[in-house]
């Protein structure tokens, strides 16, 4: 009998040991990776040596094993199916909504798509606004204004609705190719989407502003969350004092938590101030779903809603752990950051001005609560500014103090991966581009010169460009 309690504990210790093993990826800054090639190291000890579909969806390999708990927890509530109340588990989707999961949108922690012809809207929505008379048509407000409501649609369209009820309506896209010539004759075809909301169940007013938007990646944000204020302001160039053409801005949105303005960092154009409330944001405005911080449905005050729920349908500890979730989602390494095309394409992306704006090299502070992302060297590729892209990739909708051509510079670390995780390159805030060159060619505005510099480039040096993304 002892010898099998013996026997016993011995196996559930090595299981222990063989788990944990599983769980905490070797530390890789002091393995596989060379030592000098610390730019393979994107997200600084978060990083973790990955090509495989699980690249995004990694918990941070330096997590203490109670942070490890917390993020796992996360992770479930991250794929928790919402269902119509009453229900035992999940109640309270909608009734208005555009998906049921975040896993659904952020697919493999990965970037979202626009459908393709015969496919719904999944992974891809629009934001909804009318013209504001502060900002006017092009939002160049000095002050930040919220977006403004549309009356019986809100400040997005939700496309989906639960039984019996009517959805908010629906859009087209129809896309026309245009054909761009580089210097040495490659032809590169962009396509131009058009929008039209169809199917809304009441008018909408004709004036209505509508901004296309896939879910972006979700790794890596505790890091870009860490980056402190000042860092980021001493790349804010507004006025182009240094007359290089890059401006660089930051926004500033309404922080409900704090009741007052502050630096936008998450979204496309940087409209949430961090990630608690960008979580918050999800439920509410994706999926139909209160919480402590928007208790009123993001149907409220329209017909489809009944009643709005006199307790938060999602709980604090909820938002808390989906928070502290996708603050703490590892990076992955670089790849072939030694082989010479990759190396050519760096020195490129210098060159083009590309680094300018992708900032590749910040330093993060400290997030408090979140160790394992504070005081760590990262290689994001972005300086979290807004940016004039020019007319055609302007959705004419100003957010807060961004105009209606201004975006938030992306993150580019991961790009290189998106196709294995995703199964798609589509990029782009809606998807447009088809591959890396062809969102490189949409780049206009503030980037105009570095479109004009990659269209001069040979096909070689273009090559050695892409590789160079393909790497990150
Ligand atoms: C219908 C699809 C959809 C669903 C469902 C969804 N998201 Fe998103 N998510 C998006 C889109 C689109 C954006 C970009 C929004 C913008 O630009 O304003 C985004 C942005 C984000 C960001 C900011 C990323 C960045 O780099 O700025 C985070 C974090 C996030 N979502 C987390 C979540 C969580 C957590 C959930 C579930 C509670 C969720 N999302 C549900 C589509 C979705
Ligand atoms: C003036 C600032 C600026 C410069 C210069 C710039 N970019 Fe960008 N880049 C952006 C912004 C802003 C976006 C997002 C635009 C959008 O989604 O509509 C973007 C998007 C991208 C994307 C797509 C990212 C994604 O997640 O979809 C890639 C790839 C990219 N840039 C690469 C480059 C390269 C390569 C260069 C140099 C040839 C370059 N950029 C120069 C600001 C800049």
């Amino acid at each position: 009998m002892k010898f099998y309690i013996t026997f016993f504990a011995f196996i559930l210790i090595l299981s222990i040991l063989i788990g944990c093993n599983v769980d905490q990826p070797t530390d890789v800054s002091t393995s596989s990776i060379p030592i000098d090639a610390t730019s393979a190291l994107s997200g600084g000890d978060t990083t973790i040596l990955s090509e495989s579909s699980h690249a995004f969806s990694t918990p941070a390999p330096n997590l203490s094993a109670d942070a490890l708990e917390k993020h796992l927890d996360g992770d479930l509530e991250f794929e928790a199916i919402f269902v119509t109340a009453p229900a035992e588990v999940n109640p309270g989707l909608g009734p208005i909504y555009n998906n049921i999961t975040c896993i659904n949108c952020h697919v493999r922690d990965g970037r979202g798509k626009p459908p393709t012809v015969d496919e719904k809207f999944v992974s891809m929505l629009f934001r909804l606004s009318l013209p504001n008379g502060e900002n006017g048509e092009t939002g160049q407000s000095p002050i930040p204004v919220p977006p403004i409501p549309v009356p019986g649609f809100g400040t997005q369209l939700n496309n989906r609705a639960i039984y019996g009820t009517p959805s908010e309506g629906t859009v087209i896209i129809e896309y026309s190719e245009q054909t761009l010539t580089t210097a040495d004759g490659a032809r590169i075809h962009l396509r131009y989407p058009d929008y039209t909301l169809t199917d809304t169940y009441k008018p909408i007013p004709e004036n209505v502003e509508v901004s296309p938007r896939v879910a972006p990646v979700v790794f890596g944000l505790g890091l870009l969350e860490a980056i402190p204020e000042e860092t980021i302001l001493t790349y804010a160039d507004e006025e182009d004092v240094n007359g290089d053409g890059i401006s660089g801005k930051p926004n500033y949105v309404w922080d409900v938590v704090e009741k007052r303005y502050k630096l936008g960092r998450f979204g496309w154009k940087a409209n949430q101030p961090n990630l608690l409330q960008q979580v918050a944001s999800a439920y509410h405005d994706d999926m139909g779903l209160t919480t402590s911080l928007f208790p009123l449905e993001n149907s409220h005050g329209q017909s489809q809603l009944k009643q709005n729920p006199t307790s938060p349908e999602v709980s604090d500890e909820i938002l808390d752990v989906v928070t502290f979730y996708v603050q703490t989602l590892a990076v992955p390494a670089r790849r072939d950051v030694n082989d010479p095309q990759v190396m050519h394409g760096e020195q490129l992306f210098a060159q083009a001005q590309c680094a300018d704006c992708h900032i590749p090299t910040l330093r993060t502070g400290v997030l408090p609560g979140v160790p394992s992302v504070s005081n760590q060297t990262i290689h994001a590729y972005t300086d979290m500014l807004l940016h004039d892209m020019g007319p055609d990739l302007a959705d004419n909708r100003p957010d807060f103090r961004a105009s209606g051509s201004e975006w938030r510079t992306p993150p580019l670390w991961g790009i290189g991966l998106v196709r294995t995780v995703n199964g798609h390159t589509n990029f782009l805030h809606d998807g447009r581009a088809r591959d890396l060159m062809e969102a490189i060619l949409w780049h206009g505005g503030e980037a105009e010169k570095s479109r004009q510099m990659t269209l001069q480039m040979t096909t070689e040096e273009r090559d050695a460009l892409i590789a160079f993304l393909e790497s990150l």
